[in-house]
């Protein structure tokens, strides 16, 4: 098995992290700033942070990091970086609802390699290594085998600091109610994606990601059996903001959906407002 000790170092990461943020949520006493519209982060998602880079680059020193408290980056370099949200669905554990968690990806040669998502309330332990499959708690877990978009559940999340898609967005929202069992929106992308890896979802799609959002939960669903794009059913959906996932049949169905209700320029990322 490759990267054996990288899957053992980043499991102890995330599992000294969800402690942390389980202490802070027990004690409710956290502080919650914004660091822009609609953007919260809280003394959680730092000592969380903290933890697991103290953790990894103690295992990894020359590694580079990518975190979304302290040190974003908008490309990858050459060699291995770590990809790290502290706690994804801040929102969420602000305000004590239960789905928030840790997600942890190691990429190389801008290919992720070792990916894992923890979800902190339930103890969900999402974990994948390049060609060798994903897993759920250390069960393997594949995508959905669902094609018919009309019996199919969703994710999504909704825009909440880029408002001008909005419009778009209900008129998508429209058509997949009309069209599919149901669309849901946890709001935490990192989670949301291993739902589609173990089969709960069929589908998600979302407009707005980070980097850290995405890097892990995709190569989950890659190695789950699913098919993770941008919008233009490429592959930049590291940094392009724009991400679909699912089943093969499921994802064309929901490129197909988008392309008909956002215009062009918006679904091939021509202008991205922040
Ligand atoms: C957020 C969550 C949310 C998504 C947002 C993300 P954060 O991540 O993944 O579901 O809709 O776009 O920013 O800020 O809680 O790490």
């Amino acid at each position: 098995m490759k990267y054996t000790r990288e899957l053992e170092i980043v499991k102890k990461a995330a599992i000294e992290a969800s402690k942390v943020i389980t202490e802070y949520a027990e004690r409710t006493s956290f502080t919650v700033e914004l660091k822009g519209k609609n953007d919260l982060i809280t003394d959680a998602d730092v000592a969380s942070e903290n933890k697991i880079i103290k953790i990894i680059t103690e295992a990894f020193p020359e590694d580079a990091i990518l975190a979304e408290e302290s040190s974003q980056k908008t490309e990858l370099p050459q060699g291995r970086v770590w990809i790290i949200d502290p706690i994804d669905g801040t929102t969420n554990f602000a305000h004590g609802f239960p789905a928030y968690c840790v997600s942890i990806a190691l990429w190389e040669q801008k290919s992720p390699k070792v990916a894992l998502v923890l979800e902190v309330a339930r103890q969900e332990l999402f974990t994948a290594v390049e060609g060798e499959g994903a897993y759920l708690n250390g069960t393997s877990i594949h995508v959905s085998e669902n094609k018919d978009p009309s019996a199919s559940l969703i994710g999504t999340g909704f825009p909440y600091r880029d408002l001008h898609l909005v419009d778009d967005y209900l008129k998508l929202f429209k058509r997949l109610m009309e069209k599919t069992h149901g669309v849901r929106r946890p709001g935490t992308a990192a989670w949301d994606l291993c739902n589609v890896a173990c089969g709960r979802f069929e589908g998600f799609y979302e407009y707005g990601l980070s980097a850290w959002d995405v890097a892990a939960g995709s190569l989950i669903i890659k190695e789950a059996g699913g098919i993770v794009t941008d919008w233009k059913d490429e592959s930049d959906w590291l940094f392009g903001k724009r991400i679909i996932a699912g089943n093969r049949a499921v994802h064309s169905f929901l490129k197909n959906e988008i392309s008909e209700c956002f215009n062009e320029a918006d679904v091939k990322n021509e202008k991205i407002s922040e």
